[in-house]
């Protein structure tokens, strides 16, 4: 629904299970239904990403980005980009999130 509404848990379960990588897209700054979402997302974003590069886990299997609904040619890129960084760095090394 919003970006803010996204738990790091969410996230780190989606790498534990099985995700090589987490693509986030939000409303642009400023244009948050909820006003604030999407600064939330960006400051979780940062936080988790230095949690993840503790796991051992690359912080280019997280990315965050902003693209409206009428961006279509942006959404296309910004997922293929994110494929090709995947792609690039394999699958995630099922050690990273031994409990
Ligand atoms: S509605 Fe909050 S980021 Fe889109």
């Amino acid at each position: 629904m919003c970006t803010g509404r996204i738990e790091p848990e969410f996230i780190i379960k989606a790498f534990k299970s099985g995700a090589d990588g987490v693509l986030i897209l939000g409303c642009h700054p400023g244009d948050c239904h909820y006003k604030e979402g999407n600064y939330k997302a960006l400051r979780r974003f940062h936080l988790l990403r230095k949690v993840l590069i503790q796991f051992g886990i690359e912080e280019e299997r997280l990315k965050l980005d902003w693209v409206s609904a009428s961006e279509a040619d942006k959404f296309v890129n910004v997922v293929n980009e994110m494929v090709e960084t995947v792609k690039k760095l394999g699958p995630l090394k099922k050690e990273s999130f031994v409990a």
